[in-house]
């Protein structure tokens, strides 16, 4: 039986990805070209500077895919992409790629959410992960606890009202005056290691008998380190962490540490509800899935891993680089659409490549 090669690509927000995966699960090639370097000079991502560049890269980024997995493009058998939530200007650029690659081989084209595709690269990794499973996807623009009852099937059980929690760990970074390049997640996961997480008494956000859901917040906890930046006159904005002396160090880390303390408490409490509601629902529930860029943080991890074993779940988060944005997750998506015929049909060859 021949191999089943889906060609996925991302280009939702700030990564350019690209790769090809088989119906078995194997990745066969993968590249990705990330803006992180550029848009942390503007302190976020600009769409109309994000999509120009994913104009620059999308091609060599699909034909180092294909390249990396020694298969042509005549190859494929269908190409997956991501076609929202993300940046329109953004997304368009992949969509336009995918529409040309389809309509030249005349290939299926699977049009792939980005959060379910987040979600589904757990069965890709771990492949006993079966439905129903829960699962948390924590990244820059999303917080949300779905119960995945099979592909194409979720029930929402909680969102962010307001910041997601990737968003306030890049927002206390910058507080704190961090080095963004690396991404402000990183640099305040490593500068906690050295502070007290119990310096500082931040309160739990949405704890006690008026909230009765699954659902996130993150502003106030920002605002509660933004008044503790103040209140020890650390200058955040203008002094960064490099010229900080020992002491301001100190105090930034203890700062670094209670905010993440809290912030994965909050993830706890969440989940914990969410796994009761998710039993209710799906009795025979065994995963906790952990997916997005948070997911990549040992905290994280660790404290949901106890969570996890407590309440008899097998905690699922798959490896960082496939956590953050990228092209496999699409591709494996793509197949799990593909293997249900959850497919449109080659567009015709008079079709336009732009489609809006
Ligand atoms: O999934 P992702 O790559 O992109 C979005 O779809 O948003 O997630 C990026 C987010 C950023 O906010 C980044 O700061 C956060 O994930 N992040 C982390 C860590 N690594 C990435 N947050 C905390 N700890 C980390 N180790
Ligand atoms: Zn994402």
């Amino acid at each position: 039986q021949e191999d089943v090669l889906v060609l996925g690509i991302e280009t939702s927000c700030d990564d350019t990805g690209a790769a090809v995966v088989t119906t078995d699960g194997r990745i066969l090639g993968e590249a990705i070209a990330s803006q992180a370097e550029l848009l942390g000079q503007w302190g976020g991502v600009v769409p109309k500077l994000a999509s120009e560049e994913h104009r620059k890269f999308i091609d060599k980024v699909v034909a180092d895919a294909l390249h990396n997995a020694g298969v042509q493009e005549s190859a494929l058998s269908a190409v997956a992409v991501t076609i929202g939530p993300g940046l329109s200007p953004c997304l368009h650029v992949g969509v336009r790629k995918a529409r040309i690659i389809a309509k030249t081989h005349r290939l299926p084209i699977i049009g792939v959410h980005h959060m379910e595709a987040h979600a589904l690269v757990a069965r890709l990794t771990e492949k006993q992960v079966g439905f129903p499973f829960l699962v948390l996807l924590v990244s820059g623009g999303h917080n949300l606890l779905l119960l995945s009852q099979n592909v194409g099937q979720y029930v929402q059980l909680g969102t962010t009202v307001d910041d997601a929690i990737g968003e306030a760990y890049d927002k206390t970074a910058r507080l704190l005056g961090l080095d963004m390049r690396k991404g402000g997640g990183p640099a305040l996961e490593e500068l906690a290691r050295e502070g007290d997480p119990k310096a500082i008494k931040f309160s739990v956000p949405m704890r006690g008998p008026k909230y009765l859901d699954c659902n996130f917040s993150y502003a106030g906890l920002k605002n509660q380190v933004r008044m503790a930046i103040e209140s020890r006159n650390i200058d955040g904005d203008q002094v960064s962490l490099s010229m900080a002396s020992a002491e301001d160090r100190k105090i930034r880390a203890d700062i670094a540490a209670s905010f993440q303390r809290v912030a994965v408490q909050h993830l706890e409490d969440k989940c914990r509800r969410a796994i009761e509601w998710a039993r209710r629902l799906a009795p025979s529930l065994s995963s906790l899935v952990v997916s997005g860029g948070v997911a990549s943080n040992q905290t994280v991890r660790a404290k949901l891993g106890a969570l996890a074993s407590e309440l008899d779940l097998q905690l699922v988060c798959p490896p960082p680089r496939l956590c953050t944005d990228n092209g496999v997750m699409v591709a494996w998506a793509g197949v799990e659409h593909f293997r249900l015929g959850m497919y449109e049909a080659p567009p015709d060859a008079d079709e336009p490549d732009d489609v809006r």
